[in-house]
């Protein structure tokens, strides 16, 4: 994090549609963690001296990046508590949750005191739990430190932990709406990211990129980002930027519109896009995406890769999609380098059962989203939800994703 702050960043304003809802900014650009405490200051209110702010990081940041945030804080005026979370799916529990409201309340935090999450998706959603169940609720900062994070987890406002069921552990399925009042999403971050991480964030943006017509979104984040992805190998910083602007831009459009993910037309469900599939092979623990298999598990942008890919087929069999843009879709992802085939799924009905327990299930049908593309003069970038697809439709996604 030595890159100077530079305050030619960006700034997407995600501004609620229902005007008793706040809106917020999201700042991108290299260097901005630098200026985290006078950000924070701006929004919110200050009413005390040494005001505590409690700093919720990924213990496997670089120090850099913590001590870049600390600094900032404190030199703003604001007495930090530090707590330190291993960002895993194992530790995104209730049990980690108290853990942190506990270090909170005897911070002796207010309701205008400021939480700050800084880390990846894990870290984000867990710490927007925290800010939002502490007193009813406290201001979170997003300080996203992954692709995947800045792109997607960190706008938005969905929290969540993880549930231990007498049926398995249920993903998310704790959580509420609580808006962040700011996000500051730091490109430096993105260099110290193992490359596998990176491309697990690039599957949510051609994800984006697949879903932004839907909404009258002309940016062609597709086709750009198609021809990005040598600068963004390269983390070239201006097409990072670009990269996390463009698709910010998109997810502020999509939540703007549908912030509970209540529209019944898809909305905000769209965003779903390739998830539904990708669930039913992020359990398989002994799944690689590679040939390796000391790969396995597959990441969750693996999986939504293989899942939008698995969906681009479902959508060729149902007819709302042409052969030639699956291809392309499959193309697209493997030229991002993510995994467009898997070894060793199991069987149809398998991952079908899988499917059916997915909570995108909606009065008891399954509800995917797919592709609308039916000729192939048609643009890609819109899609919609099909409720209770036909069995051999949904088979034919397997089909296409089935390795060797
Ligand atoms: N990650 C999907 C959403 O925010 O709705």
């Amino acid at each position: 994090m030595t890159a100077p702050e530079s305050r030619d960043h960006n700034v997407v304003t995600v501004a609620p549609q229902n005007p008793s809802a706040s809106a917020y900014d999201v700042r991108i650009g290299t260097g901005i963690l630098a200026n985290l405490g006078p950000d924070v200051c701006a929004v919110v209110k200050r009413c005390r001296r040494n005001q505590p702010a409690f700093l919720i990081v990924d213990d496997t940041l670089p120090d850099e990046i913590i001590s870049t945030a600390t600094l900032s804080l404190e030199a703003a005026g604001f007495a930090v508590t530090s707590a330190d979370i291993t960002a895993s799916e194992k530790n995104k529990t209730l049990e980690s949750a108290t853990r942190l409201l506990q270090q909170l309340a005897s911070t002796r935090a207010e309701r205008t005191d400021p939480v700050i999450a800084l880390g990846g998706g894990m870290v984000g959603d867990l710490g927007g739990f925290v800010a939002a169940t502490y007193k009813r609720g406290v201001p979170i900062i997003q300080c996203p430190t992954t692709l995947l994070a800045m792109v997607d987890a960190s706008v938005g406002g969905k929290t969540a932990v993880n549930l231990k069921t007498e049926t398995g552990l249920k993903k998310n399925i704790v959580g509420s709406f609580w808006q962040p009042a700011l996000v500051l999403a730091d490109i430096a971050a993105l260099s110290s990211l193992p490359v596998r991480t990176l491309r697990s964030g690039l599957a949510e943006c051609l994800k984006h990129g697949l879903l932004c017509a839907t909404f009258d979104i002309e940016n062609d984040l597709f086709g750009w980002l198609c021809a990005q992805l040598r600068a963004v190998f390269d983390q070239n910083r201006t097409a990072m930027q670009e990269l996390v602007t463009r698709n910010v831009r998109v997810k502020a459009t999509v939540v703007r519109t549908d912030p509970h993910e209540l529209d019944p037309a898809g909305g905000r469900a769209l965003l779903n896009l390739g998830h539904t599939f990708g669930h039913a092979i992020e359990p398989l623990v002994d799944i690689s995406p590679t040939v390796n298999p000391d790969d396995a598990p597959v990441q969750h942008g693996e999986a939504v890769a293989l899942g939008v890919v698995a969906a681009a087929y479902t959508s060729v069999a149902l007819g709302t999609m042409h052969a030639d843009h699956a291809e392309a879709i499959r193309v697209a992802f493997a030229k991002a380098k993510l995994p467009t085939r898997v070894n060793g799924l199991p069987s149809d009905d398998a991952l079908l059962e899988t499917m059916a327990h997915d909570k995108k299930m909606s009065g008891g049908t399954l509800r995917l989203i797919v592709l609308d593309a039916p000729n192939a003069t048609d643009e890609l970038g819109r899609c919609c939800v099909v409720n209770d697809p036909p069995r051999e439709a949904v088979v034919a996604g397997f089909d296409a994703i089935r390795g060797a």
